[in-house]
């Protein structure tokens, strides 16, 4: 069992509600367009975690077989409940993105969303390779924002909520835990792996998705929520995480009072969405997509 990914670094729900933001029903076409995924294809995503993208892709194309990989038993098991939730017959398996339990020449595609800077990149590379059909594609998800300082548009908690989300995060770095392995940091470098493992046609494209604009007329109710709620959740876990890491640098009743902050800022945020407030914030992300034919 291993839930490193899930316990310290990301929460699975954290992920599947972001990921529900990103790859939404009303663009999942465009993302499916990119990797050239059609109904009726193999499809392997790797370091899938909650499974967000594979149950969209599902809904969307039932007759494909969708597969997701993950080395966290956590998200894999958050996977599997979902899926049964949602009644969607996808295969969730928990394994090694560099040793993939499947054989020779399976899959029509194979992508992965922000893992492989955590994996080596040549066997990440090369185990994919292999299980793609001749002719089948690899596509490479990488978040790729420049100049974007989302924080800006937050509204800042007090200075006694920083100085203990700071206090307990301090503390949580000292734990080696803490300290996520990275193997290739430069986004730029992905498509040399590619090239060297023998993919050809290396393609890019990019999309850009609005990941929060609450105040915009052409975002509902229901989204503009969840954009405010994935900030406060994102934040919320951020906090759990270092306290997991870090039991001792605050109180109990520190650690209380720091969600509770959190928690009052997002609720007075949500307020002032629903009396109509603007401020017009806005944030966009870019997402960069690398593909090769085997
Ligand atoms: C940044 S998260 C992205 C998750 C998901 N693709 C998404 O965008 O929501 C990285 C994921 O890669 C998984 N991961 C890290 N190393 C892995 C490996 N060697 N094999 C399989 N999964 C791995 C983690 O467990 C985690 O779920």
């Amino acid at each position: 069992m291993n839930t490193y990914w899930s316990q310290y670094v990301q929460k699975t729900e954290e992920l599947y509600l972001s990921r529900s933001l990103k790859f939404h029903r009303g663009n999942i076409d465009k993302w499916a367009d990119m990797m050239q995924l059609r109904d009726g294809m193999k499809f392997l995503e790797v370091g899938c975690a909650g499974g967000l993208l594979c149950h969209r892709l599902k809904e969307r194309f039932p007759n494909a077989e969708i597969t997701g990989l993950d080395l966290d038993t956590g998200h894999i098991d958050f996977a599997r409940r979902k899926s049964e939730e949602l009644h969607l017959s996808c295969d969730f398996v928990a394994g090694d993105a560099t040793m993939l339990p499947f054989a020779d020449n399976v899959f029509d595609v194979c992508c992965s969303h922000t893992v492989m800077n955590f994996c080596n990149p040549e066997k990440f590379v090369r185990e994919q390779y292999r299980v793609l059909k001749p002719g089948g594609k690899m596509v490479v998800m990488d978040v790729y924002n420049r100049g974007a300082a989302p924080e800006e548009w937050v509204p800042t908690g007090s200075s006694e909520e920083k100085r203990l989300f700071d206090k307990v995060w301090a503390a949580a770095s000292e734990n080696p835990k803490s300290h996520i392995k990275r193997y290739e940091d430069r986004t730029e470098k992905f498509p040399a792996y590619l090239a060297a493992q023998g993919f050809r046609n290396i393609s890019v494209d990019a999309l850009a998705t609005v990941a929060y604009a609450p105040d915009f007329d052409n975002v509902d109710e229901e989204t503009a929520r969840a954009q405010i709620n994935d900030d406060r959740i994102s934040e919320l876990c951020s906090a759990e995480k270092a306290y997991r890491m870090a039991p001792d640098a605050l109180s109990e009743s520190e650690y209380r009072s720091l969600l509770d902050m959190i928690n009052d800022r997002y609720d007075r945020q949500l307020e002032r969405y629903e009396r109509g407030e603007k401020n017009w914030a806005f944030r966009v992300k870019t997402t960069v997509l690398f593909g090769g034919t085997k």
